[in-house]
């Protein structure tokens, strides 16, 4: 049911470069570079009022585009732009400085209709580096699939990493590597030593046809879903360094190193990732390149959808949709993005 998804992104690669700035794909590391004692230093940060606004840290204003074309993966939902999704309260800054981005929950919709939500891209993209989203809330409930990804362009041949993702009731954050096929792009599963979650499946190579890619379970509870909110929420990392590979953790809220919470985040001290793609059997920078952050939430579509019967959800997806009750928690609190390099 992944196919279909996959091959519907393919086939709309603009979708995820509006408003993008190109870069050649090597300039970003010249720049991003940890200190020598493996410290990362911030260069893009998400936070409260400037969620949606511009954000000068170092060099280039910061800011996410909506989204909103029809859902590539043909999702139940009808994605806004900013300024309704702003006035729907489907996308605001609370008093506290969390951002929220949410489904529409009071409106009833026929069934096997379609609910508002939202969809955002980064405008930067990057070749490198430490991607961090701290949230106390993900969504949650059957027929959601909600995900935080980066992408690069002419998919599959410029990647994507699903750094956070899952559908209806799972209760484990899934996390995936897709690549082309020019390229060797396998997980290391000689080495499992080398993280602590599951695989699922190793060839990351990505088809229109084939694209389930290579994903890994995570083995905490507290990595998704309402065993994530109940946790308090935590952060998700990805570190995409061009010689080491692809490490992702997941923090519950109790657990988030302290140099991250310094704003100096030295990787290397935060012990054995959830999952790993190791440089030695993947071709990091040939398979990734100029990827942009996307956060969403879709409601059924080819896999929250396909894959519902198969759940422990009540009902069919398409009857789901209609009820607005069903989307109270279907949104995300996030107390932060950043991107550091
Ligand atoms: C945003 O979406 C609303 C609702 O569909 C529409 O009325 C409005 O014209 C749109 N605004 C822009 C700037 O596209
Ligand atoms: C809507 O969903 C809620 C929670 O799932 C359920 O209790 C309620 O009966 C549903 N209402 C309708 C009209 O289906």
């Amino acid at each position: 049911m992944r196919s279909f998804h996959r091959l519907v992104l393919a086939a709309f690669p603009l979708i995820t470069l509006v408003g993008a700035r190109s870069y050649s794909r090597h300039f970003p590391i010249t720049i991003g570079r940890p200190s020598t004692d493996g410290t990362y230093t911030i260069q893009d940060y998400y936070q409260g009022e400037d969620f949606f606004k511009y954000l000068m840290i170092f060099h280039l204003p910061s800011d996410w585009d909506f989204y909103t074309g029809s859902d590539p993966v043909g999702g139940n939902v009808i994605y806004q732009n900013k300024s309704a999704a702003q006035s729907e309260r489907l996308a605001y800054v609370n008093s506290d400085g969390t951002t929220v981005l949410a489904v529409d929950s009071t409106s009833t919709v026929a069934a096997g209709g379609d609910r508002d939500a939202v969809r955002i891209t980064s405008q930067n993209s990057y070749n490198s580096g430490l991607f961090i989203m701290d949230a106390s809330k993900m969504p949650v409930g059957c027929s959601t699939w909600p995900s935080f990804w980066t992408v690069g362009p002419n998919w599959p041949y410029g990647g994507e990493i699903d750094i956070v993702e899952g559908i209806n009731d799972q209760a484990k954050n899934q996390m995936t590597l897709h690549s082309g096929t020019s390229h060797s792009c396998t997980i290391d599963t000689d080495d499992s030593s080398e993280f602590t979650g599951s695989v699922l499946s190793s060839n990351c190579y990505s088809t229109e046809t084939s694209d389930s890619g290579c994903s890994i379970m995570d083995s905490s509870s507290t990595s998704f879903a309402y065993g994530f909110n109940n946790a308090g929420g935590g952060v998700f990392a990805l570190l995409w360094d061009n010689s080491a590979g692809m490490s992702m953790w997941h923090f519950a809220r109790a657990d988030i190193p302290s140099d991250l919470t310094a704003r100096a985040p030295t990787p290397s001290n935060w012990g054995t990732p959830s999952g790993f793609w190791s440089a030695q059997t993947c071709d990091i920078t040939d398979n990734f390149y100029e990827h942009q952050m996307v956060i969403d939430t879709t409601i059924c579509g080819n896999w929250a959808g396909g894959a519902y019967s198969q759940s422990g959800c009540p009902g069919t997806c398409t009857d789901m949709v209609a009820n607005a009750s069903n989307y109270v928690d279907a949104k995300w609190v996030l107390n932060y993005v950043a991107v550091y390099q």
